[in-house]
């Protein structure tokens, strides 16, 4: 069966359709700067801007184009609310770093606002409230305790019994002051402005190594010498870990649906729900007056299949919900939650001096993409950071963290254990057009892709990134890995790392 095809609506992000494709160039020659930024996607670009603003030579150095990445999938929610983490911050951390965390959130959505305006940036930029709410009666209490914990952490929080949503709710956090806005229009602008104050976008210039020296020395796939004074990996998953975060960080994948609905159908904010594996709404603005009403949820590890059927429910609760006819778009969503459910930015390991890193957003990567751009950039400048403790990657709490890196370890362990022992298809000749499957081919495992026209691919199914198994993305038709959310064409190359290295072809 052609379940890609089955799938309604067009293949792509919105946010990628409306806008133009960027052809920054290529790194041609060694290059030396004051700082080095490794990924051009939300964090990258804020944190170039800034430094550049700080009057640093920078060179942005993208593996693919920028913003096009995790960046260009994203739902673009800008919002300190998010879901249910105040109550949790505060019961595991203190009031403190509740508190900070929720100044920082706040200070980079009204730092986008304010960028935007000084740029004269059309991001399409709505200041609106946002919602987590819950439909059932038991959850009450859960939503009452976060809009205390919010309000106490100095948002302006509250809860409330009535939304704009066309269905009723049992409960509410209603934050003020939020924003939504088109990514890529704001990090187009961003970046024609790092190119303007000075800066250098090179895309299409894969980082393989990081030799922490002074200067530290990256080493591009041709060869090529960056040196720079202080490094920045802003890559989604951190293609150099020195401080082991992939064991403390979990890969979680979420899709999307859009709709066009009538401008007097809009909701009027931002809304979240855990139940039904997560639902989220937004709009935008659309053709001829309307809105695009932008569903996300199904939450999912990379790898873990059936996205097809994951596709359907979401398409399903959107028509439900929404009344809306016609899916205009879908498309996927990437991010990585770390154990303690706060992000990873600061200085890449415990001996690091000029290296810096920045991820695990939880879903969160508009608000903790522009955070840690105002955070990284502070941190090079010598700026006061009032909460580079509570973000800093070298903290572990030993206790707090156990038994989720635990958690996270087993599963990752589960992989690549158990995804060895078993094919997903008895031969090559199981699998249908559109379809893939691991093969066990003359002794190895073999990730099998059958394009439409019947011709079988395939390519190594061991992950070039630490050797799980990888498996198929039936919707989107890519190869995933389930341990760390590496994921690659069909044809073996790689679309998002931790891994740098292609899936080896085999032949059949
Ligand atoms: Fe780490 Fe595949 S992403 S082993």
């Amino acid at each position: 069966m052609d379940i890609a095809g089955d799938t309604p609506g067009l293949a792509e992000s919105y946010w990628m359709d409306s806008t133009e494709p960027t052809s920054y160039p290529t790194l041609a020659d060694d290059l030396q700067v004051d700082v080095a930024v490794v990924g051009g996607g939300i964090a990258g670009l804020s944190t170039a801007w800034e430094l550049v603003r700080a009057g640093r030579s920078v060179a942005v150095l993208e593996a693919g184009r920028i913003a096009a990445g995790v960046t260009g999938y994203t739902t673009a929610k800008l919002s300190a609310l998010h879901t249910l983490v105040y109550a949790g911050i505060r019961s595991a951390q203190g009031a403190e770093a509740a508190r900070l965390y929720a100044t920082s959130q706040q200070q980079a959505i009204e730092h986008v606002a304010r960028t935007a305006d000084e740029l004269a940036i059309d991001c399409e930029l709505e200041q609106l409230p946002a919602y987590t709410y819950v439909e059932s009666a038991e959850q009450v209490q859960r939503i009452q305790d976060e809009a205390e914990a919010a309000a106490a952490a100095g948002l302006p929080a509250s809860f409330v019994t009535g939304t704009g949503l066309p269905f009723p709710v049992a409960g509410a956090v209603r934050l003020e002051r939020q924003a939504q806005f088109h990514p890529r229009r704001y990090l187009l602008g961003l970046a024609e402005a790092i190119v303007e104050g000075g800066g250098a976008i090179y895309e299409r210039t894969r980082v393989l190594d990081l030799d922490e020296g002074r200067p530290c020395r990256l080493t591009t796939e041709h060869g090529l010498a960056v040196t720079a004074a202080d490094v920045v990996v802003t890559t989604h998953f951190p293609v150099f870990d020195r401080a082991l975060l992939f064991a403390r960080l979990v890969p979680h994948r979420e899709l999307v649906v859009a709709a066009p609905i009538p401008a007097d159908q809009d909701p009027g904010g931002m809304y979240i729900t855990q139940a039904d594996n997560t639902r989220s709404v937004r709009t935008a603005p659309y053709t001829d007056g309307r809105r695009l009403l932008i569903v996300t949820g199904e939450s999912f590890t990379p790898g873990a299949g059936g996205v097809g059927d994951r596709y359907g429910r979401l398409t399903a609760w959107a028509r439900e919900r929404f009344g809306v006819k016609e899916i205009a778009y879908r498309w996927a969503a990437q991010d990585n939650r770390t154990t303690d459910q706060i992000p990873y930015v600061g200085r890449l390991h415990s001996a690091a001096e000029h290296a810096y890193v920045a991820t695990g957003f939880g879903g969160w990567g508009m608000s903790n993409g522009v955070m840690s751009g105002l955070l990284l950039a502070a941190l090079i400048t010598g700026e006061p950071a009032p909460w580079a403790g509570l973000y800093d990657p070298r903290r572990l709490h030993p206790l707090r963290e156990a038994a989720p890196m635990l958690k996270a370890q087993a599963k990752v362990a589960g992989h690549f254990v158990g995804d060895r022992l078993r094919s997903h298809a008895d031969s090559v000749d199981d699998i249908a057009a559109g379809a893939g499957a691991v093969v066990r081919v003359r002794g190895e495992r073999c990730a099998v892709y059958r394009d439409q026209a019947g011709t079988p691919h395939a390519v190594s199914a061991t992950c070039t990134h630490l050797g799980c198994i990888v498996a198929f993305n039936d919707a989107e038709r890519t190869w995933e890995c389930p341990c760390h959310g590496s994921r690659f064409a069909v044809d073996g190359s790689v679309i998002q790392g931790p891994a740098q290295r292609p899936l080896q072809p085999r032949s059949l």
